[in-house]
């Protein structure tokens, strides 16, 4: 079973394409079912870099679920250029539930914050074709059941970096806001928010207490109506998967 979380497409991607080639099923992080956990031979995770860490939704998965031991583990993480502690986290939360991570590897792919830091990648085209290579060989690593873990040590200055981001104040600073003049109620952000998050207010979609800050929604919104209190959004800012359909990421049945 592969677990993936993605919100704007690049790890649903590899998530698929691990699948497809190791004869595996790609579940979003909302729909993996307990049961079916527990009765699997092999866990794979696949999913974003966020601030140098795990995505907060995938942290949250992990410490609620029980994990089948002594099991074939792996994780995957998508990411612009600097993963950060991320694996380490995956592979220290991993161990405070009993499990003991296999294999891990990354796929550089296009930056999907480039609106927060104001960036426009010029490199979709490329990196997309890069990651479809690098999928092949880590399918095959898989396929052979691996052992690449070498643990890895923690690089402390951005586990402080990533503290900082979680603060309120950071917290505040980068959760989106909907413009409601411009918002059509048309209910996408609504159901791809995968921190259920997006409600239906006096007829506009109004952004609730618990965003993660995943910007989901700004990147999908078709009228470009979600951008932060600081900075307008434009729409070529907006980034995903070139290959990837917002179908494909919906997994919130609200409407
Ligand atoms: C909130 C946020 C923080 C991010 N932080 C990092 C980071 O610390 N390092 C990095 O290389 N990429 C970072 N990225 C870029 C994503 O990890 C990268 O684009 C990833 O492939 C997105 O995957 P997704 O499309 O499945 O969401 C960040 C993206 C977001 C939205
Ligand atoms: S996706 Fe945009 S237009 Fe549609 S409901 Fe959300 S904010 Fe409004
Ligand atoms: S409100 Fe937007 S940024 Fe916040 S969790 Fe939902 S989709 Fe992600």
């Amino acid at each position: 079973m592969i677990i993936y979380f993605s919100g704007t497409g690049n790890s649903l991607k590899i998530a698929q394409q691990l699948a497809e080639q190791t004869n595996d099923t790609a579940i979003h992080i909302n729909q993996a079912e307990q049961s079916e956990i527990l009765m699997s031979s092999s866990i794979g995770f696949v999913f974003p870099v966020y601030n140098y860490d795990i995505p907060v939704l995938v942290k949250n998965f992990i410490k609620k679920t029980d994990f089948p031991k002594s099991i074939f583990t792996f994780g995957i993480i998508t990411h612009g250029g600097d993963k950060g502690n991320a694996l380490f986290n995956l592979s220290t939360l991993l161990k405070e539930k009993d499990v003991e991570l296999t294999y891990t590897n990354d796929v550089l792919m296009p930056v999907s914050s480039r609106i927060m830091y104001g960036m426009v990648t010029d490199k979709i085209a490329e990196r997309t074709a890069n990651a479809k290579a690098k999928v092949t060989h880590i399918a095959s690593e898989l396929r052979n059941r691996i052992n690449n873990q070498k643990g890895g040590r923690k690089k402390h200055l951005l586990a402080l970096i990533s503290h900082m981001v979680e603060s309120n104040f950071l917290k505040k600073r980068f959760t989106p806001v909907i413009d409601s003049e411009i918002c059509t109620n048309c209910g996408i952000c609504i159901d791809a928010c995968p921190a259920l998050n997006i409600t239906e207010q006096s007829s506009k979609a109004f952004i609730g207490a618990n965003c993660v800050q995943c910007m989901t929604c700004i990147h999908w919104c078709p009228h470009v109506a979600i951008h932060f209190k600081s900075r307008q959004v434009k729409a070529k800012q907006q980034y995903h998967h070139p290959d990837v359909k917002l179908k494909e990421l919906i997994i919130n049945k609200n409407r």
